[in-house]
């Protein structure tokens, strides 16, 4: 199994163990992928949302996936773009990782992001694949699970662009493959 892939795709049909809703903070649902998140996952979600009592920006809670195929389902709120002067890539940067570090906790081996932020919180593209990239390749090298990564972009643009990121920055490194 690749460690990382990138794809396009729709990720409430993942089968991924988790995964990965870019939320807000007060994880009470939304537009974008948040609302089809919970659109398919059920009422269930909101009302288990609803008990984590919201989520800070870059930060990561879990809740089962309900009727998803997916049995978990990682909240990370990511930063709205403002220029990229406000501490937004760190933010980012965070919140990949604490979805992942969340799904190492919990022994889940598999695991399914979308583009955070890339689409209502006006996130560029190229930047935040940069960012989003970098997150996940430096918490690969440096744990054993999850044991496989996924971007899952909605769109082959969208795609098209986080291959781009990684034949500059990682295509070298076989171990990954993509
Ligand atoms: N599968 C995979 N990716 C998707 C899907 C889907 N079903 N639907 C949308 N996307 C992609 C978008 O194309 C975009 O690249 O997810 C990325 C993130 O876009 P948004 O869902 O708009 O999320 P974000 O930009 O992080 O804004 C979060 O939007 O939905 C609200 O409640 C959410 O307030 C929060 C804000």
């Amino acid at each position: 199994m690749n460690r990382f892939e990138i794809l396009v795709g729709d990720i409430t049909q993942s089968d991924a163990e988790a995964i990965v809703n870019a939320a807000n903070t007060s994880l009470l649902g939304g537009s974008g992928v948040d609302g089809a998140i919970h659109r398919a996952a059920g009422p269930e979600l909101l009302e288990a949302c609803r008990a984590l009592h919201g989520c800070e920006t870059g930060k990561a809670k879990l809740t089962p996936g309900f009727r998803l195929a997916a049995h978990y389902v990682i909240h990370t709120p990511g930063p709205i773009w403002q220029g990229g002067g406000m501490g937004e890539p760190a933010l980012l940067a965070s919140c990949y990782k604490s979805a992942l570090e969340v799904a190492a906790v919990h022994g889940i081996r598999t695991v399914d992001f979308p583009s955070i932020s890339t689409g209502v919180y006006g996130y560029p593209l190229p930047q935040a694949s940069t960012v989003a990239l970098k997150a996940i390749m430096d918490f690969l090298r440096s744990h054993d699970l999850p044991q496989r990564v996924r971007m899952v972009c909605h769109t082959e643009q969208a795609a098209a662009i986080y291959r781009q990121t990684w034949n500059l920055w990682y295509a070298e490194d076989k171990d990954m493959r993509l």
